[in-house]
């Protein structure tokens, strides 16, 4: 029997695995009538202790472009957490009535732990500050699909480095790649936590920080925008003085390079002025769209089908 295999953190994925899921993924955006009926009788539990809309939705729509079938809850005041279920529990009985599980907690480490438990694939669908290994997985395939090449890349992240999940994973997906390059933007209180520095520094891997957009924007091929993530902040004076650090608005692009992408894993507060939306860069509803290939190819792997 294979060994039953779970997505808490990219890295759990080696480079191959994620070049062969994206070889899938364009696949079935050229071929998606070989994949209708591929997952008939399949189930993928969503089980999200956390407020979300792409992700939650791209997960069901994966699912049921691959015939298969949806359940599970979408806040913890709807499930059994708020009569005191442990995450385990719930895991487990969720095993019992689904091929697979996509999860989303508050808490770090808390997919961990339900993998630890679970007799089908657990995806962690984000946990706390800590990871977004599918995020990860769509921003690969955006930039693939846009940039045509995952290598000689220097890739700009603004924002809340801090508390951004998505820029975390996607730190050590692209540090993997060769000769990559990032150039990390925030405000001092925002910046990269230090663990983070410690693996790029480990790795050899050549990474800066400014606090000027500005001044970052013609280096760059890519450009990766982040809201400020008000939940995780302790105080709510803290969230109002940073929360509009970096506004990018379109004047800002004419300096950058013609071939440069603007994303952002969405959902935007006030990052991205709506005036780029036209821009030829902004790739960010295309990354979108990107998030549900790349979830359909990864719950083949995971369930063993490709
Ligand atoms: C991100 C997340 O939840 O971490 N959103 C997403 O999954 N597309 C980013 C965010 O919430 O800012």
């Amino acid at each position: 029997m294979n060994e039953l295999r779970h997505l808490i953190n990219i890295t759990d994925l080696s480079v191959d695995e994620i070049d062969h899921m994206i070889d899938v993924a364009d696949d079935i955006i050229d071929h998606p009538e070989l994949y209708q009926d591929i997952c008939a009788h399949k189930k993928l539990a969503t089980l999200f202790f956390e407020p979300s809309t792409r992700t939650r939705l791209s997960f069901t729509a994966a699912m049921m472009e691959l015939g298969g079938n949806v359940l599970g809850f979408d806040q913890a005041s709807s499930s059994s957490t708020s009569k005191g279920e442990s995450v385990s529990d719930t895991i487990v009985m969720a095993s019992c009535y689904a091929d697979i599980i996509a999860m989303r907690h508050p808490k770090e480490g808390a997919p961990f732990v339900a993998a630890n438990h679970a007799m089908v694939p657990v995806i962690n669908a984000g946990d706390g500050g800590h990871f977004h290994p599918t995020q990860t997985l769509t921003d690969l395939m955006t930039i693939h699909r846009k940039m045509g090449r995952m290598k000689d890349l220097t890739i700009g992240l603004c924002g809340d480095l801090k508390f951004g999940r998505t820029v975390h994973s996607l730190i050590e997906a692209m540090m993997r790649y060769d000769n990559i390059r990032f150039i990390m933007i925030s405000p001092e209180e925002l910046d990269l936590p230090s663990y983070m520095k410690e693996k790029l520094d480990a790795a050899g891997v050549e990474w800066s920080e400014t606090g000027s957009l500005d001044d970052a924007i013609p280096q760059l091929d890519v450009l990766y925008m982040t809201r400020v993530q008000r939940e995780r902040f302790f105080n709510e004076e803290d969230y109002i003085r940073l929360k509009d650090s970096f506004i990018l608005r379109r004047r800002m692009l004419e300096p950058a390079k013609e071939d440069m992408i603007v994303m952002h894993p969405l959902p935007r507060v006030n990052e991205i002025s709506t005036d780029v939306d036209d821009d030829p860069r902004a790739a960010y509803f295309y990354q979108a769209l990107m998030g549900k290939y790349i979830r359909m190819a990864l719950i083949l792997f995971l369930l063993g089908m490709k």
